[in-house]
């Protein structure tokens, strides 16, 4: 734990774009999707990604004890959250579906912090075996109340008969080029967003 921290800097737009996993399962796909999407995206130009895996980053269940909009932060998970998504110039959120919704470590990560996240361009990018729709309107919603500027050009996902015997997507890259046009024009809405709030 280190001293009470007051987060002033917020906006920070100069950065890299922050590329959130969102699923924690010990086997999950969110990885693998990940890692094509970005291969992908690179492609296009562009900042930089900067991969923040929520399994890795491993936060707590939310545990500061003042109000996250103060800014106050008692612990080095939260100060280091905050300033992993305050320096990013743009964050991406690729989350899975779980019954209906996006996963609990999402939300958490979402609700640590509530400054950061205004004015933040912002992709969501769902999957699941109908594309997740469910989980992006749904974390859509959530990212709109802190006050992110939404990209407004749906990516979502669909993992049909994609599996293993490991529970491993079988060809993750052949998943990203059925989506390619999607992503591609989602991305370009990013870039335009970054671009609009550096002016
Ligand atoms: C707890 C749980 C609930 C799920 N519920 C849904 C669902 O409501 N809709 C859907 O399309 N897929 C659902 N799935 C399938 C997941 O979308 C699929 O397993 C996906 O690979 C999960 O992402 P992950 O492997 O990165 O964790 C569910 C999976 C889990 C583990």
């Amino acid at each position: 734990m280190t001293d009470s921290l007051t987060v002033t800097r917020v906006g920070g737009m100069t950065g890299e774009i922050l590329f959130i996993i969102g699923s924690t399962r010990p086997v999950r796909v969110g990885d693998q999707l990940a890692d094509e999407i970005i291969r992908l995206v690179e492609g296009e130009g562009g900042p930089g990604i900067v991969v923040a895996d929520l399994k890795e980053i491993n936060l707590p269940l939310l545990d500061e004890p003042k109000m996250p909009a103060l800014g106050q932060y008692t612990h080095d998970h939260t100060i280091k959250w905050s300033e992993m998504v305050v320096g990013a110039s743009a964050v991406v959120v690729l989350t899975p579906e779980y019954n209906w919704g996006y996963p609990a470590s999402v939300k958490n990560a979402i609700d640590y912090l509530y400054k950061e996240w205004a004015d933040k361009p912002c992709l969501v990018i769902s999957y699941g075996g109908g594309g997740g729709k469910h989980s992006y309107d749904q974390l859509r919603h959530v990212l709109g109340r802190v006050k992110t500027r939404l990209v407004d050009a749906p990516v979502n996902l669909v993992l049909k008969g994609e599996y293993g015997d490991d529970d491993r997507l079988r060809d993750p890259a052949s998943v990203i080029a059925a989506h390619k046009a999607d992503i591609v024009t989602a991305w370009e809405q990013l870039r335009s967003l970054i671009d609009a709030a550096d002016d």
